[in-house]
């Protein structure tokens, strides 16, 4: 949550080297004007690094960041592309957007894929699985890629989530063959807006760099005007300024990460012990990024009066229970692409998910948290549970 908490001088001063270099703001070319200045090549270069990989992609968005890992996949019509039900609604969009199709598994405890109902939804058109570290929370990662690995399927990790966390020491992001991030104004590491995918294999991550530039190569050889191109592609090409914010957030990163687990773990201290309050599922090995703390409540209708004692307060719920609808789905109605590979029934199509998703509740954590916050979020719940 909190990469927006933590925006400052840093990333102003990041902002005026690039108007200090000429103020090229295009990524490519220009190099008479900008005195060496490349903040999207270099934020490229340095969160690759950071993440243990050898290539990485900034683009617009996350949404951009699967579109174009599915392109660069070649995974296209015919196609059928496995993700969670639990997820927000990009995840499946990209898949619509990519002429594939898309189809949802249930999630378990963790309130992410759960393995023996992804090995179910195989079929012989099954060609890749998107697996999402929901809220923060690693996904059951080796016994997933065992799956695609049994199956011969591409495994894509959407870690809109997961910046900063791994499992088993592993970055989140670098278990797949291709792992997309977003650094939208609400995630752990912000850019306003944008995006990463990082890259297993160097021929992907070509085809990924030339379809998310037009089919451009980018060929020294020639200049941009006359450059070599193999397919078309689009546009999801990432900014200088959003680049130069990503490079003083990417510093922040392992910073936030801790703050945010310090203060998570301060909440939890506090709740555990209320009657009627389970924990949320945590993978062996998980190191989560800790954007909210997850927890059950007995029913659906304890769960919506946490958040409207919370409410009462001062104070709110994140996702679980009052943004249900954009991030399950078995409501997504409106998709007659994922109603359609549902037999044309979605709401009874995750039985699983429903049951545990009504009964949970998801709370915000931030970087800056006041002292006295834990005990006010523990008095407005244990309100709601008495009531
Ligand atoms: C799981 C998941 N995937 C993808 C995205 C899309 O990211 P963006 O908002 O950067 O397009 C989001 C955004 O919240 C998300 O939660």
């Amino acid at each position: 949550m909190p990469g927006y908490e933590l925006i400052g001088n840093e990333e102003l001063a990041e902002i005026q080297d690039v108007f200090a270099h000429g103020g090229v703001l295009f990524r490519h070319g220009f190099d008479g004007l900008r005195n060496n200045c490349y903040k999207v090549r270099q934020f490229e270069q340095e969160f690759a690094e950071k993440m243990g990989v050898r290539h990485a992609l900034a683009v617009t968005s996350g949404t951009a960041a699967l579109r174009v890992a599915l392109a660069a996949l070649g995974i296209g019509p015919g196609d059928e592309v496995i993700t969670q039900s639990f997820t927000f609604v990009a995840t499946v969009e990209a898949i619509i957007e990519s002429r594939a199709t898309p189809v949802c598994a249930e999630i378990d405890t963790t309130l992410n894929l759960d393995p023996n109902d992804l090995r179910r939804r195989i079929t012989p058109r099954t060609k890749a699985v998107i697996v999402v570290h929901m809220l923060g929370m690693p996904a059951h990662l080796p016994e997933i890629a065992e799956i695609c690995r049994q199956h011969n399927l591409i495994l894509i990790e959407d870690t809109a989530w997961g910046c900063g966390g791994n499992l088993n020491g592993r970055p989140l992001g670098t278990w797949g063959d291709v792992g997309t991030f977003s650094f939208d104004f609400a995630k752990t590491m912000t850019t306003g807006e944008g995006g990463m995918v990082v890259f297993r294999d160097e021929a992907v991550w070509k085809k990924a760099a030339a379809w998310h530039d037009h089919g451009h190569e980018n060929n020294p050889a020639v200049p941009r005007w006359e450059d070599t191109r193999a397919s078309s592609g689009f546009n999801y090409r990432m900014m200088e300024l959003q680049g130069a914010v990503g490079l003083a957030q990417l510093k922040k990163l392992p910073g936030v990460v801790e703050a945010q687990r310090r203060n998570r773990d301060a909440l939890w201290r506090v709740l555990s012990d209320l009657s009627g309050i389970e924990p949320r599922g945590v993978p062996e090995g998980s190191y989560d990024t800790a954007d909210a703390l997850v927890f059950f409540v007995p029913d659906n209708s304890t769960a919506l009066r946490c958040r409207q004692e919370l409410l009462a307060v001062g104070l709110a719920t994140k996702i679980l229970p009052e943004a249900y609808t954009w991030h399950f789905a078995g409501t997504w109605t409106h998709m007659p692409e994922l109603v359609a590979a549902h037999g044309g029934n979605l709401t009874t199509a995750f039985p699983q998910s429903h049951a545990i998703l009504s009964r949970a509740v998801s709370l915000p954590v931030g970087v800056n948290m006041t002292e006295d916050l834990p005990n006010r979020v523990r008095h407005a719940i244990e309100k709601a549970m008495k009531s």
